[in-house]
């Protein structure tokens, strides 16, 4: 419905500008929900259409705007058109406003919104995601747990907007870690502990051979030497590297599980060994490989070739580095799967490494690497549990459950339930991925559990205590659903004001697919959230005569529907009873 309004409007404009109207309908924007009552719907500024060459630039914008609004009629679906500060208006007729909600209670509720005329100008095709990516036996760090459900926002969006989706975790599985954690093993390793808590033990090992190699030549003779083997494929140090690895990946799948992530490919630096060495050839071949005075081995990638920026590729005893294996990485995941385009996501003090790998993948002649993008964040402050420091996903999870928990029993609002652990575990994550999602990636920000957990905040908790509220009234009025309802008895504001703002959803994914934003989305449905709770207090359901409660009884579900998916595109599991 929205496209509807959106294709009248860019007829409208299209006639009056004897342009074509499919430059109007991405530069139409719908009005957020304001206080005011007779805020427009739509509106297009007059300086976009400039920019686009559709109007000239000369001349003051506010007369433009309203020479155009006097050129465009009002008719019954248009209701009023009018210029204000340098952009036209359009006001909905509030009766038409009504048919959003048609497509609902028809089984197509998940779609409501994805087959807006928005999308066509987007491309569709493979999209690669890399996200996550931890270290083996390191730390997994606040930096990994925001890789992880960004890149799932990524990739849900992707694939609603129509794309097909490869979700790839990038494991830190190669590297001297391993030569010292093999080494080492043999000395603080035991594999009983392994079966029992292989992320814990891994990273006692590690953090105990790090510290005695510090003063202990010998140990660190042993782990080059164990390195050297793995890299010249030895079985005996492959296999409990293998071993390790494989262990790790297990944990993690768990614990992902809990977070209602999933990955199609665990790949990592190990694969690419052997390619990063044909990497080096390749660039030696195309001449682009350069010695530099330390005697490793560099690209220049300065515009002046005056090795004014320099990427290093191969250090001065021929071994290959972090870039040297996602160059490899890259090209072996385009022709193996042949994207149409690739994200990775870390955060931002990485923007450096991946601007220098699209670089030299450029300068190899891979002109896909255009096609490629990092999605930076910032830090986490101050990630604690009440146990200090967190080493683990797994005590951020369980820290967010049991304190859910307890305020769930804390509330007088706080149902009756079959288990409500599994309840309090997705309300909390929830809450962890509204307060991550809330602000603009790039933003530092401060960890804080009492502040996310807010049940009347703007957090996740909100969210999913408003789900629960609709889908408990969905229920208590179980029957009510009919296949038609009477739309002219939503009159009162409070539900053209859901109206109204369900008609920008399909903008709020346009806008989240443009920029890989999820604030977005977020602050769309938390503003739902709270418009849903005004209507919940103004217009009863039960009590109401039949045709009125029916009407609203859809109005609801609508609402309901459309957080639930919003809050899946999230990457949150909306919960029914809380
Ligand atoms: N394992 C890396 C780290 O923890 C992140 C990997 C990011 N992806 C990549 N293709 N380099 O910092």
């Amino acid at each position: 419905m929205a496209s509807f309004f959106r294709k009248q409007i860019a007829a409208k404009l299209g006639e009056a500008l004897q342009h074509s109207e499919d430059a109007f309908i991405p530069a139409l924007t719908a009005v957020p929900v304001l206080k005011k009552q007779n805020a427009a719907d739509f509106k297009l500024s007059v300086s976009t259409l400039r920019m686009n060459g559709i109007l000239p630039t000369s001349g003051d914008v506010q007369l433009q705007a309203e020479n155009l609004a006097t050129q465009l009629k009002q008719d019954s679906v248009l209701e009023h058109i009018f210029a204000d500060r340098g952009a036209i208006h359009f006001k909905v007729n509030n009766k038409l406003l009504v048919q959003l909600l048609e497509p609902f209670g028809k089984g197509e509720d998940e779609k409501f919104g994805l087959s807006s005329d928005l999308f066509d100008t987007l491309k569709r095709g493979t999209t690669l995601v890399e996200y996550s990516s931890p270290n083996i036996a390191k730390k997994f760090h606040a930096g990994h747990l925001r890789s992880t459900i960004i890149g799932n926002f990524i990739a849900n969006l992707k694939q609603s907007l129509g794309n097909n989706v490869i979700r790839m975790n990038y494991l830190g599985d190669w590297g001297m870690q391993f030569g010292l954690l093999g080494a080492g093993f043999g000395q603080f390793g035991c594999q009983e502990k392994l079966k029992e808590s292989p992320l814990q033990h891994l990273f006692e090992v590690y953090v105990r051979v790090n510290k005695e190699a510090e003063h202990n030549e010998g140990l660190k003779e042993a782990a080059r030497d164990f390195f050297r083997q793995l890299e010249q494929h030895e079985s005996q140090a492959l296999s409990l590297w293998q071993q390790l690895r494989e262990i790790t990946v297990k944990e993690y799948q768990h614990v992902y599980k809990r977070l209602g992530v999933h990955f199609d490919i665990y790949s990592g630096e190990s694969f690419h060994q052997n390619q990063a060495q044909e990497v080096v050839q390749q660039l030696q071949s195309r001449g682009l490989l350069t010695k530099s005075k330390k005697g490793t081995g560099v690209v220049d990638l300065s515009p002046d070739r005056d090795m004014g920026s320099l990427c290093t590729v191969v250090r001065s005893d021929g071994t290959t580095l972090y870039i040297t294996r996602d160059l490899a990485a890259a090209v072996d995941r385009k022709e193996k799967y042949n994207f149409d385009e690739m994200i990775y996501v870390t955060d931002k003090s990485q923007s450096n490494h991946f601007q220098q790998l699209f670089q030299v993948l450029l300068a190899m002649g891979h002109s896909w690497a255009d096609r490629c993008h990092h999605v930076p964040f910032g830090l986490v402050q101050g990630m604690k549990t009440r146990t200090g420091e967190v080493v683990f996903l797994e005590d951020v999870l369980d820290e967010a459950r049991a304190r859910m928990l307890q305020n769930m029993s804390q509330s007088k609002t706080t149902k009756e339930m079959n288990n409500p652990e599994d309840t309090a575990e997705k309300v909390g994550i929830s809450a962890l991925i509204v307060q991550d999602f809330k602000g603009p990636l790039q933003s530092d920000y401060k960890f804080d559990w009492d502040r996310m957990l807010q049940a009347q905040g703007d957090t996740g908790v909100f969210l999913q205590y408003t789900h629960a509220r609709l889908c408990s009234l969905i229920q208590r009025n179980d029957g009510l659903e009919a296949a038609t309802f009477e739309s002219s008895v939503l009159i009162e504001q409070a539900c053209i004001a859901i109206l109204q703002h369900l008609l920008r959803y399909d903008e709020i994914l346009y806008q989240s697919a443009q920029d890989l934003q999820p604030k977005h989305l977020v602050n769309f449905l938390l503003k739902l959230c709270h418009l849903v709770a005004s209507a919940h207090r103004e217009l009863p359901v039960k009590g109401s005569p039949q045709h009125v409660a029916q009407a609203r009884f859809r109005l609801f579900s609508a609402a309901c529907s459309v957080l639930a998916n919003g809050m899946r595109i999230l990457g949150i599991t909306p919960v029914d009873k809380m």
